[in-house]
């Protein structure tokens, strides 16, 4: 019997006994009685039903590892670059796998993610806190002026416990090479033959959120609050919102969409583009954020593309004037990548209506959003307040203009 089983096993299982229907050759001698159609479908192919529960599991389980797949794409030295992209600069260096200080979970060249993968990325940068580190760049050690140094003893002052370093144009150059040259040497490229510098400026901040994280803030900045109590103290009485998922935080600096008190010939005139704006010369988020990551493929895609239309496809013709380096590497730019990043990230279009006049923090997916008076206090618009509540303040110096 035992010998008999194992040679029906190995014959097909559909003649082993074990599966047969108890009395197949009884039911031959009568007529077959009417049957529901599932089953008639069934043994008309003569599948055993363990068979097709089994077969059901396997399928489900197929779709269950196709449905973690992008979680298991945790490769390190990925690009920025969209796949496909053809730039002379791009594809013509080896890619040899490095060991950046940081690895990105979930970096895919691609540039749109689903909602899916941004809510587990998130989670997946939330498990850590903010890095506690500053950054500041001056073109040399040697700050412009007393002032300029004052402001950045408030800084050391206030936050003890912060690494700070200071990039000079030449370890800024040193920083980006290092960290970028072997995944994404296009941005090198970029960073270095740039020739109005402040697009490089602007270039770095990116790069260095995206890759180190912490508190990147411009030079001429003080701070009145330590850093880590921001996050607390912005979200206040927010409910249901967990300080450690927010991953990234973002300082309005523009919010005039009251239209009685701001007329479209104001909004012009001032210099803006639209009547709610992102300010980008303090960035404090975990390394690997996402907007940074859309951010800096955006901006080398347009920059890119600006090269190309040129005639001599040369970068160091590349010159904007000051409302097109907004537009590229600028607030303009900054502001529509968060924006579209929180429609992609919480499912809906958000309007811009729903950051107008806000008094506190507020909170979309894994960005904290901070009123206008906390980071940018006596601007005089925007229903911006003094420095009582702000947690730093601006002193405007607009060096980048001369550069
Ligand atoms: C970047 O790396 C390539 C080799 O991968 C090298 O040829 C090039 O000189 C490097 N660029 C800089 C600025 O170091
Ligand atoms: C900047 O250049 C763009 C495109 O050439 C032009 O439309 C715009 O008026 C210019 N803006 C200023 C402020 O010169």
């Amino acid at each position: 019997m035992a010998t008999d089983l194992r040679r029906d096993i190995f014959r097909g299982i559909y003649t082993n006994p074990i599966y047969r229907t108890p009395h197949p050759e009884k039911d031959t001698s009568h007529k077959p009685t009417p049957q529901s159609p599932p089953s008639t479908w069934l043994s008309c192919i003569r599948l055993p039903r363990r068979q097709v529960i089994i077969g059901f599991l396997n399928v489900l389980l197929f779709f269950i590892f196709l449905w973690h797949l992008p979680l298991l794409r945790n490769l390190p030295a990925r690009s920025f670059l969209p796949s496909g992209g053809s730039g002379p600069y791009a594809y013509s260096f080896p890619h040899t796998a490095v060991q950046p200080d940081f690895l990105p979970s979930v970096i895919s060249p691609s540039t749109k993610k689903s909602r899916r993968q941004l809510l587990s990325l998130a989670k997946e940068l939330s498990k850590n806190p903010f890095p506690q580190k500053i950054w500041q760049t001056w073109k040399t050690i040697n700050l412009p002026d007393d002032e300029s140094f004052t402001r950045r003893q408030t800084w050391h002052a206030l936050n003890p416990t912060h690494e700070y370093e200071l990039l000079t144009d030449k370890s800024a150059l040193e920083y980006v090479i290092n960290n970028f040259n072997t995944t994404d040497p296009y941005i090198v490229y970029l960073y270095q033959h740039l020739p109005q510098r402040i697009l490089a400026a602007d270039l770095l901040r990116y790069l260095i959120a995206y890759k180190s994280g912490g508190l990147y803030s411009d030079i001429d900045t003080e701070c009145k609050r330590p850093i880590d109590t921001w996050v607390c103290q912005a979200l206040g009485n927010l409910p249901n919102i967990n300080k450690a998922d927010i991953n990234i935080v973002v300082g309005m600096e523009l919010d005039v969409m009251d239209k009685s008190k701001y007329s479209d010939k104001w909004v012009l005139e001032a210099g803006f583009s639209q009547r709610i704006q992102f300010l980008q010369w303090t960035i404090y988020s975990k390394p690997g954020h996402e907007i940074l990551r859309r951010m800096i493929t955006s901006v080398q895609e347009a920059i890119r593309a600006d090269i190309q239309s040129l005639e001599s496809k040369s970068i160091g013709d590349v010159k904007y004037n000051d409302t097109q380096v907004l537009d590229t590497t600028g607030p303009f730019r900054w502001t529509q990548t968060i924006l579209e990043y929180v429609n992609d990230v919480v499912g809906r279009k958000v309007g811009h209506e729903e950051f107008a006049g806000i008094k506190e923090g507020k909170v979309f997916g894994d960005v904290l959003f901070l009123p206008v008076n906390r980071w940018s206090p006596g601007v005089g618009h925007s229903g911006a307040g003094d420095d009582e509540t702000s947690f730093m303040v601006h002193h405007f110096k607009s060096t980048w203009r001369e550069s």
